[in-house]
């Protein structure tokens, strides 16, 4: 993901080559909206998919299997309120993410899933520089709130299932994740009123995945997202 902080970077650079000389003055009470692009990329890292509670290394199956999640790309928003000239408190927000989910068993990759997902995460944030300075770099530290939704599970994996006698999932369910947040930000100043954002968070999403079939079966998986949130876009201050 070198390649995707490579752009963050400059972007912000571009932000410093422009060199305009207004000053942000971050104040208490002051409101940013900031919209771009924002990426979430999975780090991902999953137990065993387990039948029954069995996982299927334990089976007669006798394979390892783990569980792959895709990256996406979608609409960030966030909006921050400066508790002081030092302190804001931000929300995330963003049209919501879609990411497809694959299936290792046993060095076969299947397509799995497709899961919706939205992340909403409040950060309070921590800015060093001085409130007339047009650089305003940040750190953050959070919460996450994510849910999904529309979990659809792909013929790919139905195949596999119906070959093994369970047929077709009746429904998947993906747990909802609440975790930490750790968030990394620059706004850099182009007028008044106008600034440059690039921001990075790694989000701990944690999440149990469970297929259920008509006998009555279930297969799970523990799966840890822990994506990296890449977000580059403009603000504008109130
Ligand atoms: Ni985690």
């Amino acid at each position: 993901m070198a390649a995707k902080l490579k752009a963050s970077v400059s972007v912000l650079a571009l932000g410093v080559a422009l060199a305009s000389g207004s000053a942000l003055a971050y104040q208490q009470g002051d409101v940013v909206l900031r919209a771009g692009a924002a990426l979430v990329d999975p780090q991902e890292d999953s137990s065993e998919l387990a039948l029954n509670g069995t996982n299927l290394s334990d089976t007669p199956l006798d394979i390892d299997s783990s569980v792959g999640v895709g990256s996406n790309t979608q609409i960030g928003l966030t909006v921050m309120y400066m508790l002081n000239n030092n302190v804001g408190v931000e929300l995330l927000a963003a049209t919501p993410f879609s990411h497809e989910v694959t299936a290792n068993l046993g060095g076969t990759v299947v397509d799995a899933a497709e899961v919706k997902h939205l992340p909403p995460t409040v950060s309070v944030q921590y800015f060093p520089m001085s409130s007339d300075s047009a650089l305003q770099p940040y750190v953050g530290v959070g919460l996450n709130y994510t849910v999904f939704f529309d979990e659809e599970v792909d013929s790919e994996l139905d195949a596999v299932t119906t070959s093994l006698g369970l047929g077709d999932a009746k429904s998947l369910e993906l747990d909802d994740s609440i975790g930490l947040s750790f968030e990394l930000g620059c706004d850099y100043a182009i007028s008044d009123t106008l600034v440059l954002n690039a921001s990075v968070w790694m989000i701990d999403i944690d999440t149990t995945a469970t297929f259920k079939y008509d006998d009555g079966s279930k297969i799970t998986a523990d799966v840890d997202i822990d994506p990296i949130v890449y977000m580059v876009g403009l603000g504008y201050k109130f």
